[in-house]
């Protein structure tokens, strides 16, 4: 672990973060969401602003103050998430999807709210767009982090997915220590390997791996 160093290690880089979960409506009152408090996507971005960095923040809803960033905006759902991102992407050096974004989302939304009948309810899913995976994918992506929320084999699905992604740095965790909490146990696979960060605060946790974001990411820079 690097000892955290407030200031401005990161100033004039800009860096963007998705937090929270994305909402997806199925009629006008209900709708399918992902468990995320946003407490992780927040912390992350208090850390990089600490350091000096020039934030955006694109949220799905939670029940949380926004830190006072340089520039915050307000989503519901993962279409809405990823048209934010890519207007704000040109513009970051670092790209940090801590968002739990719905995989899918009705594949039709019923305008009246639907009444309810004595018998099963099928609700037709679609898949949502990757928006990381539309990031990492770019022909000139800025550093991308990814998170890996799994409720088991851990290290082996983080790993595919920083591999399926295309990561320089993937951060795993399991979800049911993780979601809602505010201390979470973090595993950091990077092209060197793993690095634990042992049970902490979430912003203690934000601090540690915005260090190693700022390692990884200027030994690159300097290459
Ligand atoms: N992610 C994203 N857009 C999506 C789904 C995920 O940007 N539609 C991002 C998350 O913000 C996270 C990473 O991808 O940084 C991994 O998300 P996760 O849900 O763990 O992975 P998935 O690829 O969706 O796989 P699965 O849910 O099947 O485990
Ligand atoms: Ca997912």
């Amino acid at each position: 672990q690097i000892a955290f160093q407030a200031g401005t290690l990161l100033q004039g880089k800009n860096i963007l973060v998705t937090a929270g979960p994305t909402y997806e409506a199925i009629d006008a009152v209900r709708g399918i969401t992902n468990n995320s408090s946003g407490k992780m996507g927040y912390a992350v971005a208090k850390a990089a602003l600490e350091m000096g960095a020039k934030i955006t923040l694109i949220s799905g809803p939670t029940c949380l103050s926004p830190p006072t960033v340089d520039k915050f905006i307000s989503v519901v759902s993962a279409e809405e998430m990823l048209h934010a991102v890519q207007a704000e992407v040109s513009q970051a050096d670092i790209f940090i999807s801590v968002a739990a974004v719905a995989d899918y989302r009705a594949a039709s939304i019923k305008e009246q709210k639907l009444k309810k009948l004595p018998a099963n309810l099928l609700i037709e899913l679609t898949p949502n767009p990757d928006i990381l995976m539309t990031v990492s994918t770019l022909p000139n992506p800025p550093f991308c982090v990814g998170f890996a929320a799994e409720t088991e084999n851990l290290e082996k699905n983080a790993a595919a997915k920083r591999n399926k992604k295309k990561l320089p740095l993937l951060v795993a965790n399991l979800a049911q220590d993780a979601i809602g909490s505010d201390e979470n146990e973090l595993i950091l696979l990077d092209d060197e390997g793993k690095h634990v960060l042992p049970k902490a605060a979430k912003i203690e946790q934000a601090r540690h791996l915005m260090m190693h974001i700022h390692s990884l990411y200027s030994k690159l820079k300097k290459n």
